[in-house]
């Protein structure tokens, strides 16, 4: 049991924001609970993880099933019997497709990893975040995922025609919302990696590294409210430079 060290679940940690949040909270002296969809991704970047110093464990973790999801949980379970935060942080843009060619089966696909993928989660990791002080949730989110942004002219995604990705986000702070009003016990809070005033985002896979800030950037918000203390707020949208509009 590692009941000496501040504890974090991290979806979708084998690379990108997921891989750069793990490396981080990993230097802070945490215990790292890397999840991968895939386990041998997952071995390969806990390899990197652990040759700095890191304390990791793989979870197998594929936020699409509730198997893979149940099996999580009781992973972790054999390792501690808290989980002081969860970052909710597996994400998939999907397909971009014209809102006129859109399909209902399109957009679930996209909806199962954004939107029930971290319910599935944070509903399987409950009862070790209860057992924790002072639990925290920290939900990935997207500048798109907000009305303020979406509808703003002189944002580039307000000219990005596609339902699935940025309605997901959407569903997603509404979801976190909805937590953090009824589980005062835990912070939920969302952040995007980009920098919404200057219509930036973190170079990843996801945009083929055609983002302009880097990895260390992007993971700043995700940090930020992983790290709050009991008195830190609840229910916020972040991004590194402060709130943002939902
Ligand atoms: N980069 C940005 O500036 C930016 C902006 C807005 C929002 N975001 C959000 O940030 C989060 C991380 O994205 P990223 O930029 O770091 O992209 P990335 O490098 O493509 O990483 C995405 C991660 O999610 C994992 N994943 C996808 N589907 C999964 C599933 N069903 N189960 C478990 N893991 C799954 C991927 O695993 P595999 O390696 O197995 O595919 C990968 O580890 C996402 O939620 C994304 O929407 C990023």
């Amino acid at each position: 049991m590692c009941s000496e060290r501040t504890s974090v679940l991290i979806t979708g940690a084998n690379k990108g924001l997921g891989f750069e949040a793990a490396r981080r909270l990993g230097e802070l002296g945490w215990m790292i609970f890397l999840g991968s969809r895939d386990e041998a991704r997952g071995l390969a970047a806990a390899d990197k993880l652990t040759a700095g110093g890191a304390n990791v464990v793989v979870v197998p973790l594929d936020v699409t099933s509730d198997e893979s999801v149940a099996e999580a949980a009781r992973l972790v379970r054999q390792h501690t019997d808290r989980l002081d935060v969860l970052i909710n942080n597996a994400g998939t843009p999907g397909r971009i497709v014209a809102p006129a060619d859109a399909t209902a089966d399109e957009i679930h696909s996209v909806y199962d990893t954004n939107v029930y993928g971290p319910i599935r989660v944070t509903h399987a990791m409950l009862p070790l975040l209860r057992a924790a002080d002072h639990p925290r949730v920290v939900m990935v989110s997207s500048g798109g995922s907000s009305f303020a942004v979406v509808t703003d002219p002189q944002q580039h995604v307000s000219k990005m025609h596609e339902l699935a990705y940025s309605s997901s986000k959407a569903a997603l702070n509404m979801i976190t919302v909805r937590y953090a009003q009824a589980l005062p016990e835990i912070k939920f809070n969302v952040v995007t990696p980009g920098e919404v005033a200057n219509h930036t985002f973190a170079a990843t896979d996801m945009n083929n590294h055609t983002g302009q800030l880097t990895v260390t950037e992007g993971t700043d918000p995700i940090v930020h409210l992983a790290t709050i203390g009991v008195d830190g707020p609840t229910g916020i949208f972040i991004d590194r430079l402060g709130p943002v509009a939902w």
